[in-house]
């Protein structure tokens, strides 16, 4: 098969890795990828947005299978536009999008499909969000309806928070993805990431994972795209998958179909684990980045079979074959991520992690140039290590990570401590 995969992060460097090591890849082109991307097949300057331009260049070079990584092309109809030019693409179509795409969207979809999660007003009148913060007080949650790059939730602490959150959002700091918002009850508990593939009517849940959202160690500063990973994630162990799938995976999949649009691809809840029980805090409708890196190194089974099956409907037949290891990964970014940060500091090391046994460097924001890999962005790496058991893991991912020479970088050194914890 000759593939295309879209995105330039460390999930879409894991998601090439996973497919070249597929019987079934031929040649494997990446739109618009990045330096890790660059060693497993080619890049094409093609950005994730440019919908038209994608369809186009797999049609004109006879592209048989195509897999979108981030959300936004998602949310823009790449699925109906690829399948309308007669195009294999594995996610959900537009419709199903905006389970990510609108938080509005998401709420109205679980409160039919009774799917457990936070109490919430929505609204498009500033004066009456207002209200509602006034009348509800703090903790409270703010979130744009629409996508807002991961920054449009807001915590709030206390009501002035939520007022002053309720004005910039509503004022269009984010465009349109702020002329409407979702008001939630703040929940209390740990997070927890459930992925599932699914074709409309089966969903195959992954091991449970967990992201770390909060730069710093100890879940402190501002939220980032994610500084690490690692799966499984103790507090939902394999043999509670099935339940986890059945409260927050499958009820979305029967109301989707029931209104006649069929949810392809995977399906991410966000978990909170609250005293009263698991409760869903956002759908993505992708695998998560930095998730996907340790769950594609535990997956055996061939990701293209899979994907296959999901569109051909018959997931029914397939059963995921995983690693019994846990993996983690750990996040190496610039200096000043999430905020602003240098770019073009040379990384080396690479290629001395990639030789040791069951670990990997996938790659973020790097380019190749010449026989050098530099940072081009703010996640840099994710390098991720197998290990017997979370502590292992992780004693290998940090081993690995102290063999990458970067300049001005950070990373959290508490990646999985959390799991442990719990162990
Ligand atoms: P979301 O994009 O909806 O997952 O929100 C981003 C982050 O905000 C989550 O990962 C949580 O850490 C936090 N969050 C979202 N909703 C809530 C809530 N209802 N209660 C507490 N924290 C929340
Ligand atoms: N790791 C969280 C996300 O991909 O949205």
């Amino acid at each position: 098969m000759r593939v295309l995969i879209i995105g330039s992060g460390g999930r879409e460097h894991a998601l090439s890795w996973k497919v070249a090591r597929s019987g079934k890849a031929e040649k494997i082109y990446c739109a618009p990828g990045n330096g890790g991307t660059a060693q497993e097949g080619e890049n094409i300057p093609l950005k994730d947005s440019d919908v038209a331009g994608l369809v186009s260049f797999a049609k004109g070079n006879v592209i048989d299978f195509v897999i979108p990584g981030p959300e936004l092309p998602l949310t823009l109809g790449v699925v109906d536009a690829m399948t309308q030019a007669g195009i294999r693409c594995f996610g959900p179509s537009q419709w199903c999008a905006q389970l990510e795409g609108s938080k509005a969207f998401a709420k109205d979809i679980m409160q039919k499909a009774g799917v457990p999660t936070a109490a919430c007003g929505v609204f498009t009148e500033l004066e009456a969000a207002k209200s509602f913060v006034e009348e509800k007080g703090a903790p409270i949650v703010i979130k744009a309806d629409g996508l807002a790059a991961g920054k449009g939730v807001v915590v709030a602490q206390t009501k002035e928070e939520a007022l002053e959150a309720l004005d910039q959002i509503m004022g269009g700091v984010f465009g349109a993805a702020g002329s409407r918002v979702v008001i939630e009850e703040f929940l209390v508990g740990e997070e927890v990431s459930l992925l599932a593939f699914c074709d409309g009517k089966t969903a195959l849940p992954l091991p449970s994972a967990q992201d770390h959202k909060a730069v710093f160690d100890g879940d402190t500063g501002p939220n980032t795209g994610g500084m690490g990973a690692y799966s499984p994630a103790p507090i939902v162990p394999d043999a509670e998958l099935e339940k986890m799938a059945d409260i927050a995976i499958r009820p979305i999949l029967a109301e989707m179909a029931r209104q006649g649009h069929p949810f392809t691809g995977i399906l991410y809840a966000g978990l909170m684990m609250t005293k009263d029980g698991p409760k869903v805090l956002e759908y993505n409708v992708r695998f998560g980045d930095p998730e996907c890196e340790p769950l594609l190194m535990r997956l055996e089974s061939d990701l293209l079979e899979i994907m296959d099956a999901c569109i051909d409907v018959r997931l029914d037949e397939v059963k995921l074959s995983i690693r019994p290891e846990s993996a983690l990964g750990v996040v190496i970014a610039a200096e000043g991520y999430p905020g602003s940060y240098p770019k073009g500091m040379e990384i080396k090391g690479i290629d001395a992690v990639d030789a040791l046994p069951d670990t990997k460097v996938f790659q973020a924001g790097t380019k190749r140039e010449g026989s050098r890999t530099l940072s081009s962005g703010g996640r840099v790496l994710c390098v991720t290590a197998l290990g017997k058991g979370l502590a292992e893991a992780q004693k290998r991912a940090y081993e690995a990570v102290a063999k990458i020479d970067m300049e001005k970088s950070q990373h959290r050194s508490d990646i999985g401590a959390k799991g442990l914890r719990r162990l």
